[in-house]
């Protein structure tokens, strides 16, 4: 009787084993002799009907049918596992002699490479960096730089208001004050940053980037900022590149200056590029007015210093050629792909 049931449960075995080919009959098949409710575990369970002195008998055999069956089940998992995994192969299998996919290379904007140039030079020389933020307030903007409400210098931006005292930052010279306000001298600082004015054309555009540098010491004199320019000046424009300085006017510098530097184009014969004049502007400095040093809580007997600002897209456009300004802000790839170096 129970020989019966066990031959029938081989040969069910044997006729299912080579459909399972998968890990997932596997388990039914595994689960439906030896799980809890397995046709083997039955056997097991249905001893208590064996009457005692067969049951060591029986016991023995079905012991054997499960060790059978744990062994057959055995080598069907591994025909599975051999079978599934070269499945696997097959699907992930690599062609490495396919051509590879080519991924374009970008290139850093003209802005942002002048920016680092000059963030290298300039931290080459001690400067560090600070960036204040782009919404000042008319404070920080003009006031404190010595320009008062009144002041006819309001008149040279046009400034992006947003409440009476709440502006876009016309300049980055606010960030003189900011940092003078909190660092005693000596100080020593670079500051890039976007600024904001309404103003439209092929050289001029609403949003711009500019760069300011400040330095206060015991000493400085207008000597220290043509000496540092010059430096500058050969480092982002060429070796042979000279520096001259024209009387100009800003409300927080005194004596203020306007840099020019020597048609780096022409070598100063006069060209397009400079006008015919040999020179081309490059940036405004001078030296620090004692009232925004006084404003700020600096002794200007004690302590002078100077300044300058230039326009990062003014110098770049200078740099590499470009005429008009607004291809700096078009995102036109066919344009800036040229600056891949
Ligand atoms: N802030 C001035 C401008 O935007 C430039 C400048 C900076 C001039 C520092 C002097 C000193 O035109």
């Amino acid at each position: 009787m129970i020989q019966d049931k066990i031959d029938a449960i081989k040969l069910k075995i044997e006729t299912i084993a080579d459909k399972i080919d998968n890990s997932k009959s596997f388990t039914e098949l595994k689960m439906a002799l030896l799980g809890k409710n397995g046709e083997i575990s039955a056997l097991m369970k249905n001893m208590r009907d064996v009457p005692p002195e067969q049951r060591p008998e029986v016991g023995k055999i079905i012991n054997s049918l499960r060790d059978w069956a744990n062994a057959r089940l055995d080598e069907i998992e591994a025909g599975v596992k051999k079978k599934e995994l070269s499945e696997l192969y097959k699907a992930e299998k690599i062609d490495v002699t396919l051509p590879g996919v080519r991924h374009e290379r970008g290139s850093f904007h003209p802005n942002t490479l002048i920016r680092q140039q000059l963030i290298d030079i300039f931290s080459g020389m001690g400067f560090e960096i600070f960036e204040g933020p782009e919404i000042e307030n008319d404070y920080y903007n003009f006031t404190a730089l010595n320009t008062p409400k009144d002041h006819p210098a309001r008149d040279m931006q046009d400034t992006f208001y947003l409440t009476d005292e709440l502006l876009l930052r016309t300049q980055t010279s606010a960030g003189q004050i900011r940092v003078m306000e909190n660092k005693k001298p000596p100080i020593k600082i670079l500051s890039p940053g976007k600024v904001y004015r309404s103003d439209d054309d092929a050289t001029h555009s609403p949003m711009f980037s500019q760069m300011e540098g400040l330095v206060v010491d015991k000493g400085i004199t207008l000597c220290d900022l043509k000496g540092m320019l010059d430096v500058f000046a050969k480092k982002i424009f060429g070796e042979n590149v000279k520096t001259r300085l024209r009387p100009s006017y800003f409300p927080f510098t005194e004596p203020s200056v306007e840099v020019d530097v020597s048609c780096f184009e022409c070598g100063g014969k006069g060209c397009r590029l400079c006008k015919g004049t040999g020179w081309i502007e490059v940036l405004g400095a001078g030296m620090v007015n004692r009232h925004v040093l006084e404003g700020c809580g600096i002794d200007p007997d004690v302590y002078t210093g100077f300044a300058f600002g230039m326009g990062i897209e003014r110098i770049a456009m200078l740099k590499y050629g470009i005429n008009n300004m607004k291809l700096l802000f078009e995102s036109d790839v066919r344009f800036l792909k040229q600056f891949k170096d």
